[in-house]
């Protein structure tokens, strides 16, 4: 079959995992005789540097027109880097924003599996690890205070931030469905993690889950406040299936969940809309203090892509076929910095690369 894939190499770490991404692609369409059509898209920092804006039309088009779009990290280091210079709309964080609401990709899914092989680069004690743990984050991405109103006022000297924390019943609803669609589809148990206990978004959150439950009597719903969350995933990571929450709430627990399963690096994601379409990336950032030097962890990327072929191509044996390379490069113990630990081998970005590839 023939595809078109947008690829969006992006800044710092960006376009060294992305290298490594495409390799494997690459190595899926010879094996089993696809054709991917590429397309380079701009967007964050290098736009910026291209275009003056982190986000133009032109990518905007280009990627609606693609089947999906495979993508680094955008951004730098806001000490140091020229585009945080820039007022913030003009930022690269506000390009990767921007695509998200322009292609309406509402439900960002991130899944964070402990592989046996990476138990010791885990920082969780064996005890807690138990049988290991498999938990799909349902992250709420086009709402919430990263859309709402903001502004910097000043009254009688004092300078006042304001940002507005937002979302309507049917945002909520269609992130729920998309949940529970999954969990049917796995453990079939979803925790909606909320703050109801002090917003009002939340309880507005907890009522329209509670309703599109009963819609999905076989699968199983629970309520946890967003602070016992952050707990519980580092005492019993195992009692986890689908976590199902809001915009901000899903970007910091996808990150706290990614460390338990040994590094950052190792965490997919695939930003859907209610098309086939989707946006696939790390949940990681660009790295800027590792940028350059060979030593990102490009699974987290390599692994997106197998999303995408699953998600948005339906290639489901040609997604296995990545992610069982993934186990097995990592069974043979080749470990990039982020996830070394003890009697391993030590490699770089392009020789995981590279090992990766040829197990399939
Ligand atoms: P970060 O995720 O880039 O880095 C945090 C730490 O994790 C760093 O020590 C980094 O070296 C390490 N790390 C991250 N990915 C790794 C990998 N693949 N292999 C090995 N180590 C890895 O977060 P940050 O430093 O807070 O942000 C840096 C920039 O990235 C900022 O500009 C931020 O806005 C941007 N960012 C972009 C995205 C995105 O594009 N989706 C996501 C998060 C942050
Ligand atoms: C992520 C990132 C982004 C977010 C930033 C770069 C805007 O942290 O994809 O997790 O907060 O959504
Ligand atoms: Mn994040």
């Amino acid at each position: 079959m023939e595809y078109r894939l947008g690829l969006i190499y992006g800044d710092g770490i960006g376009p060294e995992i992305v290298r490594e991404a495409k390799k494997i692609l690459d190595k899926v369409c010879e094996k089993y005789h696809h054709t991917f059509h590429y397309e380079e898209l701009l967007l964050g920092g290098a736009s910026i540097d291209v275009c003056g804006v982190p986000l133009t039309e032109e990518t905007i088009e280009r990627a609606k027109a693609a089947d999906a779009v495979l993508m680094g990290s955008i951004g730098g280091d806001a000490a140091t880097s020229p585009w945080y210079k820039l007022e913030p709309s003009k930022r690269p964080e506000a390009g990767l924003l921007g695509i998200r609401k322009a292609l309406n990709l509402f439900a960002n899914l991130r899944p964070a599996y402990l592989y046996q092989e990476l138990r010791a680069a885990c920082p969780l004690r064996s005890d807690i690890i138990g049988d290991g743990f498999d938990m799909m984050i349902m992250r709420e991405l086009t709402g919430g205070l990263y859309f709402g109103e903001r502004k910097t006022v000043e009254e009688n000297g004092i300078r006042r931030a304001i940002d507005t924390l937002t979302y309507d019943e049917n945002e909520i609803r269609r992130i729920a469905r998309r949940g529970f669609d999954i969990a049917r589809k796995r453990r079939k148990k979803v925790t909606s993690v909320d703050k109801a206990n002090v917003l009002d978004s939340s309880r507005l959150w907890r009522s329209v889950v509670e309703d599109v439950a009963a819609e999905y009597p076989d699968v199983t719903l629970e309520h946890m406040l967003v602070d016992n969350c952050a707990m519980q995933l580092v005492m019993n990571p195992g009692q986890f299936d689908v976590i199902l929450t809001e915009n901000m709430f899903g970007d910091i627990l996808s990150d706290e969940a990614s460390m338990v399963t040994g590094s950052i690096g190792m965490l997919s994601s695939a930003s859907l809309n209610e098309t086939k379409f989707g946006l696939y990336e790390p949940s990681h950032g660009s790295a800027p203090d590792i940028a350059g030097q060979d030593k990102a962890n490009p699974i987290a990327t390599i692994l997106s892509a197998a999303m995408m072929l699953r998600y948005s191509l339906d290639l489901d044996e040609e997604a296995k076929a990545v992610e069982d390379a993934v186990k097995k490069v990592l069974s043979e113990g080749y470990r990039t910095g982020d996830i070394m630990s003890e009697g391993c081998t030590l490699v770089g970005t392009r020789q995981m690369g590279d090992l990766i590839c040829s197990r399939i």
